[in-house]
């Protein structure tokens, strides 16, 4: 039988079952929150939607960055079976709406003032051809430390100033016997990590010649090469089981006291308070030493897939409408360790890491230190992206030396593009 035969054979006995079909107000949401945090700010997504009489159909596909939740959508549509909802990133929102796949969210925007609320930051990813097709959901940021406060404590290290000093402390951390820095060894997480580092050597101005402007004179540049040796000392710092390690693990290794450092972006806060933990209590947040003012962002939006069925549009347009809700961005970035996607809403329900994301977002914003995160595909196309990947990672599991890395940076985007 094929799968449309099934489908279709599912369907009626749907509608024999019950009075309506319940496909027609469900919502298929393709995503890649699959950690305990993240299903705990997915479930105030679901309820919300239950709560107006949507149902969801779950699709999770794991993998950070989103690259394997990426690949598998491609097949569905290639397959001529996109889901409905689908958790995107960035430029991978403009690549679907240039291909005409997306529904315009347009006139949900407009009665909704989305332009008067979304930073133009954002918008330039929801919005295509000046049409909305994509409704952010958050803001998330890549430049974050986070630290466990008993073990800072026991070990007499206080939040480093700058690299010299962040170095200095995962060398005491690694004297004392415990993991200085807590890290999984995939492609997304060692290039989560190389944005700071590029960041933190080369400031705003160098993160934008060689990551969004893709200048090869940059990406070859001595700056590049030091990024690359700055990430050769922190694969001194990581433990000797990292290869592979989920991103979630990493951040349980700073929860529980076995690791004093993560660097990751603040989905890694929606872990601690999932574990029942309190920010500035038994964990601490602070930028990477030397990327201090400056943010790398992503932001989490979803887009809505172009469907026939007009029980399937409404659904559509109500997770749209929800996910821009004030009171619905409140209660999601609160759990999810991001921060909300409109200026409009206080940062009183926050907690401290919250209320210093949400003041450095805006205050970036407005001094021009507020860039794509490279990493999760906010600062070039998925191909470049994946093309970056692929050299950051082999010169972390040591394929090439700095020197080498930087060099094959330039070939390999110059490839990519
Ligand atoms: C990012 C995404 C975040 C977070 C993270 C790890 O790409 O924007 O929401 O979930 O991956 O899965």
């Amino acid at each position: 039988m094929t799968k449309l035969t099934t489908r279709l054979k599912g369907a009626v006995a749907v509608g024999l079952i019950c009075a309506s079909p319940a496909l027609a107000t469900d919502v298929e949401v393709l995503h890649w929150w699959t950690s305990g945090g993240e299903a705990a700010a997915l479930n105030v997504l679901k309820a919300d939607l239950n709560g107006q009489g949507v149902g969801w159909q779950d699709m999770p596909i794991a993998g950070g960055g989103g690259s394997d939740a990426m690949t598998v959508l491609r097949a569905r549509v290639t397959a001529g079976d996109p889901p409905t909802a689908v958790q995107m990133l960035g430029f991978a929102i403009q690549d679907w709406a240039s291909e005409g796949a997306l529904a315009d969210l347009s006139a949900l925007a407009t009665e909704q003032g989305w332009d008067d609320v979304v930073p133009a930051a954002l918008q330039g990813f929801s919005k295509n051809d000046g049409k909305w097709v994509a409704a952010p959901v958050n803001v998330h940021s890549t430049n974050w430390v986070w630290a466990n406060t008993a073990l800072m404590a026991e070990l007499g290290i206080t939040q480093p100033a700058n690299w010299g000093e962040f170095v200095a402390a995962m060398q005491k951390v690694k004297d004392a016997g415990h993991v200085a820095l807590a890290h999984g060894g995939q492609a997304w997480q060692d290039a989560t990590v190389f944005d700071s580092m590029v960041m933190g050597v080369g400031g705003p101005e160098f993160y934008k010649t060689a990551f969004i402007d893709l200048d090869p004179d940059a990406l070859g540049s001595a700056n590049m090469v030091e990024a690359f040796k700055r990430m050769e000392t922190l694969r001194g710092f990581v433990d000797d089981n990292f290869s592979g390690r989920d991103w979630n693990l990493a951040s349980a290794m700073v929860a529980n006291g076995e690791a004093l450092f993560q660097i990751m972006g603040d989905w890694a806060k929606g872990e601690f308070v999932n574990a029942g933990q309190t920010a500035g209590v038994e964990f601490q947040c602070f930028r990477v030493p030397g990327t201090e003012g400056t943010v790398t962002f992503n932001s989490d939006q979803f887009a809505m897939f172009k469907v026939g069925d007009e029980g399937a549009m409404a659904a559509q347009m109500t997770m749209a409408s929800a996910v821009m809700s004030p009171v619905f961005q409140v209660a999601f970035n609160t759990v999810k360790g991001s921060v909300p996607s409109r200026t409009d809403i206080s940062d009183e329900a926050f907690d401290a890491c919250g209320k210093l994301g949400m003041a450095q977002l805006s205050e970036a914003s407005a001094s021009g230190k507020l860039f794509g995160s490279m990493a999760h595909g906010h600062a070039n196309n998925p191909s470049v992206q994946n093309a970056m990947y692929d050299v950051i990672t082999g010169h972390f599991n040591g394929e090439y030396d700095a020197e080498t890395a930087a060099a094959e940076l330039v070939t390999a985007v110059e490839l990519a593009q």
